[in-house]
């Protein structure tokens, strides 16, 4: 499918790109130090197959926390909202996405919603296959189709560097096996999480990935059902609620769409009924996520009304 650069677009990148100077890029994942911070690209996928860019759209970024809704989608489809909610919540933190604290405050110790790590951490365990790369071949078979069949992999540098140096994610796994939520061999688990974080996509991709939720589930094109109807309706949600995390509200007042961010700098966007909208700006703000992506989001949200409230 070809994806058109768009003057309009390409105006208002350039105008958001300025905020990129005040941002940093993640470091805590050394392989991710090597982004340029400077760099900015969005593309928007429509469900009538236009596609409009702007920036190096043909550069590929790690998923990082995006992956967590797949995972949700996934985990969902495979045990139901049931089974799932009994090892994570619904509530928003108003914490940073790694934060560790809530866990010991809450009783029953769940960690209170799928997007911060702990709750990602615990959904991940849910993912079903024999071994680790069985499971791992699900998420991407899972993700390649939601891409439109193309051909999605990670990044073992990056999935490397995070695993390495993942020691606050480790405390996490190890504080939710103590209360029973995590019930297998963390390593292994750590794994499966650091190569489902590295998924590797441009935002072409990541833009058409949030086209298949902004249509409830539909491939846009075939109309093949990817994801039940029902399982996208409580993704989005998660995505308003807890998708930027203690900036959630401020996003939510701002923006007003369901979305994703990543530290890599990537931001999945979904106007229900409308298009996808996939971002990359590896400049982040204080609270993680990339901050001339917001700014992008909050003009085009401004320009063309995107709010959902
Ligand atoms: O677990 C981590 O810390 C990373 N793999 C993902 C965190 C992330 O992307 C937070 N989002 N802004």
């Amino acid at each position: 499918m070809p994806c058109y650069s768009s003057d309009k677009l390409n105006a208002l990148v350039k105008e958001a790109k300025k905020y990129t100077a005040q941002g940093k890029v993640a470091d805590y994942i050394p392989a991710l130090k090597k982004e340029n911070p400077h760099d900015l690209s969005a593309a928007i996928f429509h469900p009538d197959g236009r596609c409009i860019s702007a920036g190096d759209v043909d550069q590929k970024i790690t998923l990082q926390s995006i992956s967590k809704v797949l995972t949700l989608a996934l985990a969902l489809m495979d045990y139901g909202e049931e089974q799932v909610f009994e090892k994570v919540g619904y509530e928003p933190t108003g914490d940073p996405f790694n934060s560790i604290v809530k866990l010991e405050l809450y009783n029953p110790s769940k960690p209170l919603n799928p997007m911060i790590n702990a709750g990602a951490l615990a959904v991940t365990s849910m993912i079903k296959g024999e071994t680790i790369e069985n499971r791992l071949e699900r998420i991407l078979d899972f993700v390649q189709k939601l891409a439109g069949d193309r051909k999605i992999g990670y990044s073992q540098e990056v999935a490397d560097s995070e695993f390495k140096t993942a020691y606050l994610n480790r405390a996490l796994c190890y504080f939710m096996m103590e209360h029973g939520i995590i019930e297998e061999e963390v390593e292994g688990l750590l794994e499966l999480y650091t190569k489902q974080c590295a998924i590797e996509m441009t935002c072409l991709d990541l833009a058409r990935i949030g086209l298949v939720f902004a249509m409830d589930g539909a491939d846009p094109f075939t109309k093949e059902p990817l994801i039940p109807r029902d399982i996208v309706r409580v993704c989005k949600t998660f995505m308003v609620t807890c998708g930027m995390y203690n900036a959630a509200g401020e996003f939510a007042v701002r923006i007003g769409i369901p979305a994703k961010s990543g530290v890599s700098g990537g931001i999945m966007g979904v106007v229900p009924n409308r298009f996808g909208i996939g971002i990359f700006g590896p400049a982040l703000d204080e609270k993680g996520n990339s901050i001339a992506g917001l700014k992008l989001l909050e003009m085009l949200s401004e320009k063309y009304s995107l709010s959902i409230f």
